[in-house]
């Protein structure tokens, strides 16, 4: 969502923001000038659903279909509003439905966000130049930990996100979040 308006055209972080508030992000380019938002939504304390998990929604607070986020193409990294408010990206598989895992936009070097690049395949983090593989390892430091995951289920065209606790598939150990 590229509006050429009359302004100065937004950071990368505004601009992901009013990508985020039209219902999905697509993170295509690294982009230069980014720097860490934070948290930038709180959504409403939910429960409810598959295993517990809260209902995805956008920075409105609104849930959004899992539908909407698969009418984009396969490879698509949509971000949403995950556990505790956390931007989380939703990933579209190549058979076109949404990725099981989740990976939370939060880097576990100091917390930046990040956006994913296509062209390179990985999550870049603006800050201190970590980058990650597309399911959240590390391809390079500084930051010293994979991604956290949470998990993802479509119910009724809901889409629910819920703690990852099982061991990580990208380690075959126990979380380090858990
Ligand atoms: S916060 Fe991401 S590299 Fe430092």
């Amino acid at each position: 969502m590229d509006n050429t308006q009359a302004i100065a055209p937004p950071s990368y972080s505004r601009r992901q923001l009013l990508n985020f508030l039209a219902g999905t992000t697509v993170a295509v380019t690294a982009s230069a000038g980014a720097y860490a938002m934070g948290k930038f939504f709180v959504p409403p304390a939910e429960k409810g659903g598959a295993g517990g998990g809260i209902i995805a929604k956008d920075v409105l607070g609104n849930p959004i279909p899992a539908s909407q986020i698969l009418t984009e193409a396969p490879g698509t990294r949509a971000l949403v509003a995950g556990l505790a408010g956390d931007p989380t990206y939703l990933i579209v598989k190549e058979d076109g439905s949404l990725d099981s895992i989740g990976i939370v936009d939060s880097c576990t070097h100091l917390g930046c966000t990040f956006p994913w690049n296509g062209n390179d395949q990985e999550f870049q983090c603006p800050c201190h130049g970590s980058r990650y593989h597309p399911d959240g390892s590390v391809a390079r430091g500084p930051a010293p930990l994979p991604l956290k995951i949470v998990q993802v289920a479509v119910v009724d065209d809901q889409i629910f996100i819920s703690p990852w606790t099982d061991l990580d598939p990208r380690t075959g150990e126990k979380p380090w979040w858990v």
